[in-house]
């Protein structure tokens, strides 16, 4: 036993100065003074001698014992003073008077930032994003959506045309006729994309500019579709539960009846800058699909209607962000685009 019990004594100093980590520390204390440890293991075995023997082990034991508690103990608080030490020497290198390096980090374009806003919102709301061309015919921008070649509306839209006779779209509405014949009925889409315009510039009007389109075409589809659907999608877009939205008649060849509508201004109760002290805001055209333009894409206007809805996407985000002049948006001022 008294030679047992040496080795174990040596053991332990050896395991004790071999422990680096608490996790260490603990296996020896385990292994020790645990309940199936080296010294209950002692103790176990001592039951069995004499009682002369008990009394010159029985104190080497204990002796052994204490030797394991002091032992750990000493050594674990060594182990949390060498930490407290790393850490320390760890700051001794952190200069908190040294100058701060700017990060450069980017961020989404104020246009990727909208139309994915408004994507999410029309997508949850069971829409299918589609894109038609920039360049487009004369067929699809204004012949199919009931706008034929001697009609006054074409003079709002200041074309650029191109040589070979297609032109640059000057909406989006085009793209309904390609999902109308492509895809049939029903169809629920939503249309973001490029439109150009041959006109000056001023802090309301751009050359170029993005409008998105809505188009839903199925069986006994309402005016009431159509203003639930845009006040949905505007209380979304402005993040707001109190937005209403009221309808004026408006004129689009490709709708019948044509409706203007505007939103409850979203900043204010009374009337603000924003919306001019009306506490309303235009913001979308729409109405209900023209018989012409169903029966152009092959659909019975008998059986079925539609609602399509427009609007300027610069328009939104300024209103939404208040920006003051839509050639912003790609005149590429980094001050301007920071902020998104
Ligand atoms: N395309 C029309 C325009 O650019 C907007 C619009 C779209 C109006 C859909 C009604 C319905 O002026």
């Amino acid at each position: 036993m008294h030679d047992i019990i040496k080795k174990l004594e040596q053991e332990l100093h050896a395991a004790l100065q071999q422990a680096t980590s608490s996790d260490a520390l603990e296996a020896v204390r385990i292994a020790f003074l645990g309940r199936n440890g080296h010294i209950a293991k002692l103790m176990q075995q001592l039951k069995e001698l004499s009682l002369e023997d008990k009394r010159t082990v029985g104190p080497e034991i204990n002796r052994l014992k204490q030797e394991a508690e002091t032992g750990c103990l000493q050594k674990s608080e060594e182990l949390t003073h060498a930490n407290i030490r790393a850490e320390q020497e760890k700051q001794r290198f952190f200069d908190v008077t040294a100058s701060v390096r700017k990060e450069l980090t980017g961020s989404l374009h104020i246009y990727t930032r909208t139309i994915e806003d408004l994507e999410n919102i029309f997508i949850s709301m069971g829409y299918d994003v589609v894109e038609g061309p920039e360049i487009e015919t004369d067929f699809y921008n204004f012949e199919a959506l009931n706008i034929p070649a001697d009609h006054p509306a074409r003079e709002e839209h200041d074309t650029f045309w191109i040589s070979d006779g297609r032109l640059l779209r000057t909406h989006t509405s085009p793209v309904q006729i390609r999902a109308l014949t492509q895809r049939g009925t029903p169809l629920a889409i939503f249309a973001p994309g490029r439109t150009f315009r041959h006109e000056a510039t001023d802090a309301s009007h751009d050359f170029m500019f993005m409008q998105g389109e809505l188009l839903y075409v199925d069986k006994q589809v309402s005016i009431s579709n159509l203003l639930a659907t845009a006040q949905t999608f505007l209380k979304a877009f402005f993040q707001t539960d109190h937005l209403n939205v009221r309808a004026r008649p408006g004129y689009f060849p490709f709708v019948e009846p044509g409706i203007e509508i505007d939103a409850s201004c979203p900043f204010c109760t009374g009337g603000c800058s924003i919306c001019k002290r009306t506490g309303w805001i235009e913001l979308l055209g729409s109405g209900l699909v023209h018989p012409h333009v169903l029966r152009s894409c092959g659909i019975d206007p008998e059986i079925y209607s539609g609602f399509a809805l427009g609007f300027g996407i610069e328009r939104l985000a300024m209103v939404k962000y208040g920006i003051n002049d839509i050639r912003l948006f790609h005149g590429n001022n980094i001050e301007f685009l920071e902020q998104f």
